[in-house]
């Protein structure tokens, strides 16, 4: 791995604990103004300085996000389609000198394993990874899930190890039971779950010590902060999980106090 790709992956995932918390705020790039993102600055600038990286599109940082923000950017670079459409039809929207133009530490875009447009979308994976080893910027591959698929270890471990085949640097799935298999099956590259819809948040904070204690090397969470009652409680508490291995009952509480 070359220099520069080793300092933008040290932005984001930290040395101290070898973890990292991403802010994931792209939703709107195929479901529009989700709840909690319509006012996307108000919501996401509280959070940021527990955030390790913020997950986003080009033109959502452009608009919302100051650009004195010390924050990494792992940008989402597909799109393409809405929630109207198959989800699987996804194309690269942004090209690599755009996102170094955004000063991004990481490149992002979705896998459809199983979908309609798998094997464009394993391509789109395929031209980042060139783009990223020839600029030195890591990419975040995501298992997008199309409607019909189960989202247990056996699949997850499927797309996951895909992505890890085709080159990409760390690999975004879903927490399921048997996890350690999919973690097991990305060998060294890093793995952070999404946190998917919102949850009750005992059980949001459950899912990520589960998952970080089955080798999970973080989250890129986004609904089960911004849509909770309490956002800047609720990443303080998924960040002690992550990086200081508190307990649920802990981080539960500084969810309540935070
Ligand atoms: C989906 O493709 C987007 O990348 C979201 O950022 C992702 O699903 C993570 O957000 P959430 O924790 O809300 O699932």
């Amino acid at each position: 791995m070359n220099w520069g790709m080793k300092n933008r992956l040290s932005r984001i995932i930290k040395l101290r604990s070898g973890r990292c918390v991403m802010l994931a705020v792209d939703h709107g790039y195929f479901q529009g103004p989700t709840t909690g993102l319509s006012n996307l600055g108000e919501t996401v600038e509280p959070l940021l300085p527990y955030a390790d990286a913020l997950m986003i599109t080009r033109g959502a940082v452009r608009n919302w996000i100051k650009p004195d923000a010390q924050i990494p950017i792992i940008l989402r670079v597909s799109g393409g389609q809405s929630v109207l459409k198959e989800l699987s039809n996804e194309i690269i929207t942004t090209n690599i000198e755009d996102a170094i133009r955004i000063n991004a530490s990481a490149i992002t875009c979705s896998v459809y394993i199983g979908g309609e447009y798998e094997r464009e979308t394993i391509g789109n994976l395929s031209k980042l990874v060139d783009e990223g080893e020839k600029y030195g910027i890591p990419v975040l591959a995501v298992t997008a899930v199309g409607k019909e698929m189960e989202r247990d270890a056996r699949y997850l471990g499927l797309a996951s190890r895909i992505c890890v085949e085709i080159g990409a640097h760390m690999v975004k799935t879903y927490y399921t039971r048997d996890f350690r298999k999919v973690v097991e099956a990305c060998g060294n590259v890093p793995v952070v779950i999404a946190g998917g819809k919102k949850l009750p948040e005992k059980e949001a904070l459950e899912m990520t010590t589960n998952a970080v204690s089955d080798g999970a090397t973080g989250v890129d969470m986004g609904r089960n902060i911004f849509q909770s009652d309490n956002p800047v409680g609720m990443i303080q508490a998924v960040r002690a999980i992550v990086h200081e291995g508190k307990s649920v009952d802990e981080a539960y509480e500084i969810y309540e106090q935070g």
